[in-house]
């Protein structure tokens, strides 16, 4: 086992000035063509693992020998000059190891299990259907991001939290500070004192009037600080939203490039299907997912130390052909809504696997299939060269989709 590899190191991020924009940037396809576990720069300047192999990302992810505690001294930062401001402030779980992490990720799990969700369809459809009314009244042309991809997810994860609408401006805006890479430490900072005073402000006053809502819930329990219930909320009201958003954005200017595929979403036994492919492919956490090793590991033929860092990348992982490849389908850069995509990283792996997939999958099944039902003659209104990519972000996604039907 060795722990200098040949490759040279990815610089990250790596950026998207060619190839494909649906898929991760070359850079990290590149690496993952040439080992399973590679060498990377972190924009500080500091080194780090890349895993690019789907069985490596599955380790990463899953054992316990790699943490996910952001105040770990060597923790590897995805943004440059942030180590200050992650650590000035209490983490959400997403970045706490197992006790804490599980005894957090509980008071919440029931609200997003696939039951519960599931009794939630009748209202996302009405969300959707009503974003469509208001977006098609009177009018030919829209911007999808603006009228529809992210609407709809901030519905409803405001009426689940209990976050007033009303809200949204201050809310979306504060996320997308936080999760742009190029925002400097002070406006991350600003943003994310904002995020979480906003949100400790609204438990406190469903503290004293409760309502039907997760936030009321978590308000009125004594075992939870008020730091903890704002720090769950954000982690909820911003994961809840941008990612969904991305996905519809995205997976709507894909198909509209592969217009002979959308037939297979009226299809309501190969709708589900169909999300789980575009989910692999588009991937959205172009970034990766930052772990820590807490003890020698040797993986993917190499041997990580105890403190060094590694990206696991999802992206590549979700690629593999020999996982998702096979006779008779497209290759795993491509789309292909009938290929068995289920076994795809996503949604991450492991204790950390996404809180609220059963709900991102519900909105985006409802999302495209109206969307494509109810308005058949869908296109672009600028070419596919200019169509912009939100490439700046933790989260990949776009910017704004002129469309019109
Ligand atoms: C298509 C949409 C989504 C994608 C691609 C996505 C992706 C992910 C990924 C990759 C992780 C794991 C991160 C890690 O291991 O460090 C994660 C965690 C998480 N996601 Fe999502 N997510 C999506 C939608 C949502 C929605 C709608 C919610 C709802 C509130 C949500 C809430 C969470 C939470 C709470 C965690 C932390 C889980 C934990 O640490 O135990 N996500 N998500």
């Amino acid at each position: 086992m060795t722990s200098t590899p040949t490759a040279p190191a990815v610089r990250m991020p790596a950026t998207h000035s060619s190839g494909c924009p649906f898929g991760p940037p070359p850079a990290y396809t590149e690496a993952a063509g040439t080992a399973p576990m590679t060498r990377a720069d972190l924009p500080d300047g500091e080194p780090c693992w890349l895993a690019t192999g789907y069985a490596e990302v599955r380790t990463v992810l899953s054992d316990r020998r790699f943490s996910a505690d952001l105040r770990h001294p060597t923790f590897p930062m995805l943004v440059g000059g942030r180590r200050e401001l992650i650590t000035a402030a209490p983490p959400s779980f997403l970045r706490l190891d197992d006790p804490e992490h599980a005894r957090q990720r509980r008071m919440v799990t029931g609200d997003f299990l696939v039951k519960r969700v599931a009794s939630m369809r009748p209202d996302i459809q009405r969300i959707v259907d009503e974003a469509l009314d208001r977006m098609t009244e009177g009018r030919t042309e829209a911007d999808l991001v603006a009228e529809f991809a992210l609407p709809v997810p901030s519905l409803v994860i405001c009426l689940l939290l209990g976050v007033p609408y009303e809200d949204r401006d201050r809310f979306q805006g504060l996320s997308r500070t936080l999760l742009n890479r190029n925002s400097t430490m002070e406006e991350a900072k600003a943003a994310s004192d904002a995020i979480l005073a906003y949100l400790r402000d609204l438990a406190a006053r469903k503290r004293e009037q409760p309502e039907d809502d997760i936030l009321s819930r978590l308000a009125v329990r004594d075992d939870l600080t008020p730091e903890d219930v704002a720090s769950t909320g954000v982690l909820l009201l911003v994961a809840g939203h941008e990612t969904t958003a991305n996905m519809i954005s995205l997976s709507t200017a894909l198909l509209l490039e592969q217009p002979e595929q959308i037939a297979r979403l009226a299809d309501p036994a190969a709708l589900p299907g169909a999300v789980e492919e575009l989910l692999r492919l588009l991937t959205i956490v172009h970034t990766g997912v930052p772990r820590v090793a807490l003890e020698d590991v040797e993986l993917g033929g190499v041997t990580v130390k105890a403190g060094e860092g590694v990206i696991a990348m999802l992206s590549t992982a979700n690629r593999d052909e020999e996982v998702f490849g096979g006779a008779g389908h497209r290759p795993t850069d491509e789309l292909d809504l009938d290929r068995d995509a289920r076994r795809h990283m996503a949604f991450g792996f492991g204790v950390h696997q996404c809180l609220g997939q059963p709900l991102a999958r519900a909105e985006l099944q409802i999302a495209l299939e109206t969307l494509f039902r109810r308005l058949p003659g869908l296109r672009l209104t600028v070419p596919e060269s200019e169509r912009q990519f939100r490439t700046d972000s933790f989260i990949y996604g776009m910017r704004s989709l002129p469309v019109t039907w």
